[in-house]
């Protein structure tokens, strides 16, 4: 290659990086996929709503069950945090029931677990909570068990509604769980969050990000 040609050569090349690159930041992350509600969002009023679900205002004892921390970003498609979000959620205790009057699961209510809460995002769309690993449940007239998840809605004025089902990594009964067969892999992926290493105090963290889509 002479000396001018190699010079074009590296210029396009150069050309042909840079515009790569600049794809790459402006290419649009997928939302994260919405799931049903189920049958179980909350209709028993309840005050304690914040985000430590293994404790109950009023009450002294601690929620049976492992206790895990879930964390991280409500994000738009270009990766910027949204702040102020409302992050409302709800799961099945460490029995596999909810603290639903319609839940025809025999498991006991755990008195000391906080079954429901509504967050806010904070300015980085950050959230947490505290709460503990939830329980298998049987779905109704089915032989069918729905594996280990937190339901959430997620909202803001300006974006589109998400309402979706976060799912652990590596659980054994993931493989089996009806809604989790019906997704591809990659849905599966991006409504599954990651294990991060143990908290300082030796408690189990859990990272998952929101997709979601202005309007
Ligand atoms: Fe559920």
């Amino acid at each position: 290659m002479k000396p001018t040609e190699r010079r074009s050569f590296i210029k396009k090349l150069a050309i042909g990086t840079s515009a790569a690159v600049i794809g790459a930041k402006v290419q649009a992350q997928d939302i994260t996929p919405s799931e049903m509600e189920g049958p179980y969002y909350p209709i028993t009023p309840l005050d304690d709503k914040d985000a430590d679900l293994t404790r109950v205002k009023g009450k002294s004892g601690v929620a049976k069950g492992e206790i895990i921390e879930v964390f991280g970003q409500v994000l738009d498609q270009n990766l910027n945090p949204i702040e102020g979000v409302t992050v409302d959620l709800w799961q099945a205790n460490t029995y596999g029931k909810y603290h639903h009057p319609h839940d025809p699961n025999p498991k006991p209510i755990d008195e000391n677990f906080q079954p429901w809460a509504i967050l806010k995002s904070g300015s980085k769309g950050d959230y947490k909570i505290k709460t503990i690993m939830p329980g298998l449940y049987p779905i109704e007239g089915t032989d069918m068990i729905r594996t280990a998840h937190i339901h959430f809605k997620i909202s803001k004025n300006g974006y589109k509604s998400l309402l979706t089902q976060m799912y652990f990594p590596n659980h054994p009964a993931n493989a089996d769980d009806p809604l989790i067969l019906e997704r591809t892999e990659k849905e599966t992926a991006l409504m599954t969050a990651k294990k991060l290493k143990d908290s300082p105090e030796g408690i189990p963290q859990y990272q998952f990000n929101f997709i979601i889509q202005k309007i």
